[in-house]
């Protein structure tokens, strides 16, 4: 495959090495890439640039990339078929998940790195990480960002955004999977550099104890992964100033093998936001799939990729 200018990135290599694997993919993949733009193709650069050197520094083949993403993606098809005949998702502890999962070097590699190609594979994945990448854009324009706390990096490239876009901001990192941390350290050695002001913290958010004034807070597909995400809400709206501002992502009827809370539908996202004291300025709404009216999308356990900027709740 040969797109544009960049016919020679680690990003394509992965891609044709997927494709060449299996045939579902192959066929997948031409038809998502068809109708990206010329920002998608500088961004996928970008990141082949950065991830290219990461992989030469780890001895990471191209190959290993590949099968993560392609695992990624028969783990969710037959999560998706449990899904459909028992209406719940197939973990509902936290513990189950953080044994066979965070905790486990071959489930999470597979899962952060396979995430890190379905940031831009994924049409919906895409959506919500260049909706992230325009609000930070313009919370740089109209906020002063001094303090940023991100829960959960996983692959950290929405972290390596934040630390281009927040050039001066202290950076708190925080993340229950030691391989997870240490697969965002990498990233931003290698797509920042060394000379940024971050901590890392290998913690359960819910023990996390921050500096209680942070300008944004950035939550992006974790919600889902807990037992009771609107607990952590309230402590990420005690962990913000007055001024701060969320920004979360999640999804709606979207298993997952380490998805435990089950959102049926976008009000149930919007109304925990509500319930935690926070209030939405912007969102961005996904369905997954055939398009089904608005007002269906509930009745009919519509999946939906969801994503919004939030702020605290003046007074009740
Ligand atoms: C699916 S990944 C999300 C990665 C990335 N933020 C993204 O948007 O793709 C979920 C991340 O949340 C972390 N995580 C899950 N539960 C957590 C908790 N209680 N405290 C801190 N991190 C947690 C996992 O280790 C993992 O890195």
């Amino acid at each position: 495959m040969v797109i544009g200018k960049y016919k020679d990135d680690i990003f394509l290599e992965i891609i044709r090495i997927i494709q060449s694997k299996n045939v579902f993919q192959k066929k997948m993949i031409k038809n998502e890439l068809a109708s990206r733009d010329s920002v998608f193709w500088a961004r996928t650069n970008s990141f082949s640039v950065g991830f290219e050197t990461l992989m030469e520094e780890y001895n990471i083949s191209a190959e290993k990339i590949a099968d993560c993403y392609i695992k990624l993606c028969k783990d969710m098809v037959l999560e998706q078929i449990k899904f459909k005949k028992t209406g719940k998702y197939s973990s509902n502890s936290f513990a189950e998940v953080a044994d066979r999962v965070y905790h486990s070097k071959h489930e999470m590699e597979a899962m952060v790195y396979g995430l890190a190609m379905s940031q831009f594979l994924w049409k919906n994945h895409y959506g919500l990480f260049d909706y992230f990448i325009e609000t930070i854009g313009e919370l740089q324009e109209s906020e002063e960002i001094t303090n940023y706390l991100e829960v959960g990096p996983g692959h950290g490239l929405h972290l390596v955004e934040s630390l281009k876009t927040f050039e001066a901001a202290h950076f708190d990192v925080v993340d229950i999977s030691s391989i997870s941390l240490d697969l965002s350290k990498k990233v931003v050695k290698h797509f920042v550099g060394s000379n940024v002001d971050v901590s890392f913290h290998h913690q359960d958010i819910r023990d996390y104890k921050g500096i209680c004034s942070y300008d944004l807070v950035v939550i992006n597909e974790v919600l889902e992964h807990l037992e009771d995400p609107l607990e952590m809400m309230k402590c990420v709206v005690d962990l913000i100033g007055n001024n701060g501002v969320v920004f979360l992502t999640t999804c709606a009827n979207a298993p997952s093998i380490d998805h435990i809370y089950l959102y049926d539908s976008v009000e149930s996202i919007q109304d925990q936001i509500n319930e935690s004291g926070l209030e939405i300025i912007t969102e961005r709404l996904l369905p997954v799939g055939h398009v089904v009216p608005r007002s269906l999308w509930k009745g009919k356990s519509v999946e939906v990729n969801y994503g919004a900027l939030c702020r605290k709740k003046i007074s009740e």
